[in-house]
């Protein structure tokens, strides 16, 4: 058995929830990505253009500072990686994760939550962020997906 890894980000506990049915679903470790500053709702207003999110989600070259660091992962083959969906991609924060460790020959698999949009360009922005590893097609999930739903998927990608 590989070991994995459920490791999410989550500015208002949507992805939280998903990430902890699928960690408990597939029996993976479970590792919150919590940003340095925390997001405010300020932060997340994408209607204006000022805001954090925004700033962030427009530059290329954004990459949040985490809180912490997770010190084993090269206990790990398999990273589960989730987030919201901002601006039809990952959160920046995201990169700021997968370029914080070397992810050589591990195979990264994003999850996602979001309003209504697919995964889209997401794994075109973070496949830079972990070149060396698998990055396989990501999907996005209800807040209501049940853990037979994420077990079922995962079975799916016959890791
Ligand atoms: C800054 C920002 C940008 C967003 N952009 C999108 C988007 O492009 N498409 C979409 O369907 N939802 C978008 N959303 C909605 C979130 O993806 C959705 O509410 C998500 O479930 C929130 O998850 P969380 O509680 O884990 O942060 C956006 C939300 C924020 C705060």
């Amino acid at each position: 058995m590989s070991r994995k890894l459920v490791a999410y980000f989550s500015a208002s506990g949507v992805t939280a929830k998903v990430a902890e049915n699928l960690s408990e679903a597939i029996g993976a470790d479970l590792y919150e990505i919590a940003p340095a500053v925390p997001y405010t709702k300020g932060d997340l207003d994408w209607t204006d253009k000022n805001s954090r999110s925004t700033i962030e989600m427009t530059d290329p070259a954004s990459r949040p500072a985490i809180d912490g660091k997770r010190d084993n992962m090269d206990d790990y083959d398999t990273v589960f990686v989730g987030f919201p969906i901002w601006w039809y991609v990952a959160p920046t924060i995201i990169n700021t994760f997968l370029e914080s460790y070397d992810l050589t020959g591990k195979t990264v698999i994003p999850f996602a939550t979001s309003g209504g949009s697919g995964m889209g360009k997401t794994n075109e922005k973070l496949q830079p962020s972990c070149p060396n590893a698998k990055l396989l097609e990501g999907k996005v999930f209800k807040k209501s997906a049940s853990k037979s739903e994420l077990a079922a998927w995962v079975d799916g990608l016959k890791l």
